[in-house]
């Protein structure tokens, strides 16, 4: 149910949201889950939207969707976002439709111990989720400060101390959260709003496929739907350099951060991980042997 009050605040965000960063905005990684319920929210407060994703087919499907409902104008282009070229091509879109506003939502990530990663996962890792945003924020930024548009950049729970059973995704997660909140601060007095979004589990495709075990999903407490994140995110631009989604991450933020020691935090990270990990192994076990029949 959504009260009278929430209609009003999702108006006024949306004309903030269409008056300040649009007419254009590009969301990294829209296809499904956070990022479509990001590319969702933008048409419906109005922006045409220019929107990335490796599988074009999807990517398509889904831009037509959002182009009949909410009659807006939509830029599908199918690209992997560890690649050189594809930043040049997205700068390249950014500025011929003068678009003001990024979400950077792609990441990649891989659930098990440090030691079984091979090289290239550590590579895309560090592609996807750190090599990306920084280089095209950075190329953005001459058109981002004549726009006074906006940036928002993706992190994690498991950034905000160590988390092993996926240290490499966690340490990329610190990296964007550092590199968010030092920008707001930075880029403000240029006009440009920088929001570091910081979530815990969410109800997406890449999550619960890691968080099902035989079938039945084993959420993680505080598990929010992508239209809940989207949402926070958003109406935090412009207003917070971070923000948590959720009043159980917060507090387990809170715990984690602030009240325990570190050698216990990192444990208890530790332990969740553990148990996800072990579901996807034996989802991982199923898959390899779904691909070999
Ligand atoms: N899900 C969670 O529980 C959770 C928790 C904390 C933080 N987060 C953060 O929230 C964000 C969304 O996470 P999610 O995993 O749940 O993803 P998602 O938003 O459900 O989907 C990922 C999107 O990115 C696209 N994508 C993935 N890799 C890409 C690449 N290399 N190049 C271009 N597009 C790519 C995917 O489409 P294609 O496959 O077609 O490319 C898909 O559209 C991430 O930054 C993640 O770190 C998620």
């Amino acid at each position: 149910m959504v009260f009278r009050w929430q209609k009003k605040v999702r108006k006024n965000v949306n004309n903030k949201l269409r008056k300040r960063y649009g007419p254009w905005a590009l969301v990294a990684g829209a296809s499904e889950g956070l990022g479509a319920a990001f590319a969702t929210q933008l048409a419906e407060a109005g922006l045409n939207l220019i929107l990335v994703a490796r599988r074009q087919d999807v990517l398509q499907m889904f831009g037509d969707q959002l182009k009949d409902q909410f009659h807006i104008a939509v830029h599908c282009i199918g690209a992997d976002l560890s690649t050189p070229e594809t930043g040049k091509m997205l700068l390249q879109a950014f500025e011929e439709k003068q678009a003001g506003l990024l979400i950077y939502n792609a990441a990649y990530s891989k659930v098990g111990p440090f030691i079984e990663r091979t090289a290239h996962e550590l590579n895309s890792t560090v592609d996807v989720n750190v090599r990306g945003p920084l280089l095209l924020i950075h190329a953005l930024l001459p058109r981002l400060i004549e726009r006074r548009g906006g940036v928002v950049l993706m992190s994690s729970l498991s950034g905000n101390q160590g988390t092993s059973g996926v240290a490499a995704y966690a340490a990329s997660k610190a990296f964007n959260s550092i590199l968010g909140q030092s920008l707001w601060y930075e880029l403000r007095p240029l006009g440009v709003d920088v929001t570091v979004c910081c979530a815990g589990a969410i109800r997406t495709p890449g999550y619960l496929s890691v968080a099902s075990k035989s079938g039945e999903v084993r959420e993680a407490p505080g598990t929010l739907d992508a239209a809940v994140v989207a949402r926070t995110a958003l109406r935090a631009l412009g207003r917070k350099p971070f923000v948590i989604p959720g009043r159980m991450n917060r507090f387990a933020d809170w715990m984690m951060t602030r009240l325990l020691p570190r050698k216990l935090s990192v444990q208890v990270m530790g332990n969740a991980m553990r148990e996800l990990s072990a579901a996807n192994s034996i989802q991982n076990v199923e898959q390899t042997r779904g691909e070999n029949r």
